[in-house]
């Protein structure tokens, strides 16, 4: 029987997160991909694990090595459909093989930290990869969610925020460490922003004053 890539996502941390379907199958692998940190949290001693780092053909390959004997169960964070591992999986293996199982993002969450709906939010990512300059123009109403890294922060992304016509007293949350027992939240003007110590790897939330 053909085997399958079991694509688990875990939540954005905080062991709440992660759903029974995820847990059960990462429990249940035999070969385990992910984070050092998932790795670190989830493996146990009689799993074949292999990390992800910035080679990514590790993985890759540690995959395609192992596949023809059993299912091989890939942990990402958040969810899988939300800028993970999944889009490099779908390239490289035929997607009837692979199984998602979705969770949690950070983004959700960040967004239910604040009660804030996000049927109506431009959703971005600056993690590795910049948006194109029209999703960032200031445009009456809109809310913005975006995932950072470490060079594109809260402080470097409400600097563009700014040049792209935001006006100085918009609304920027910051949620970082979300899920986790050290998760810090907390709301300022996006010229406060720009010009106070960055935060990175977190999720924004930008919007106008109006909108609460
Ligand atoms: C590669 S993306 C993965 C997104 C993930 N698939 C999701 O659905 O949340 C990594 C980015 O997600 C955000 N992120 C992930 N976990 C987070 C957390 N616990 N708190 C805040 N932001 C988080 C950060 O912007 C981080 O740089």
């Amino acid at each position: 029987m053909q085997k399958k890539i079991i694509v688990a996502g875990i939540g954005p941390g905080g062991e709440e997160f992660i759903t029974p379907a995820a847990l059960k199958k990462i429990r249940a692998a035999k070969f385990l991909v992910g984070g050092r940190r998932a790795l670190s949290e989830f493996a146990n001693p009689a799993q074949v694990t292999c990390a992800i780092t910035r080679d990514l053909n590790t993985p890759i390959n540690f995959i395609r090595d192992n596949l023809p004997q059993d299912d091989i169960v890939v942990m990402v964070s958040g969810d899988p459909g939300y800028f993970s591992l999944l889009d490099l999986l779908r390239k490289k293996f035929p997607p009837e093989i692979i199984e998602v199982i979705p969770s949690i993002s950070a983004i959700q969450l960040a967004f239910a930290k604040i009660a804030l709906p996000w049927h109506n939010a431009t959703l971005l990512s600056f993690h590795g990869r910049q948006p194109k300059r029209s999703d960032l123009q200031f445009v009456e109403g809109k809310i913005l969610g975006m995932l950072t890294d470490t060079e594109f922060n809260s402080a470097t992304i409400s600097k563009i925020l700014l040049d792209c016509g935001w006006a100085r007293d918009s609304i920027i949350t910051v949620c970082a460490r979300l899920s986790y027992p050290d998760e810090k939240i907390f709301t300022q003007t996006l010229s406060t922003a720009a010009d106070s110590e960055p935060v990175a790897n977190c999720v924004l939330i930008v919007r106008n004053p109006e909108t609460i």
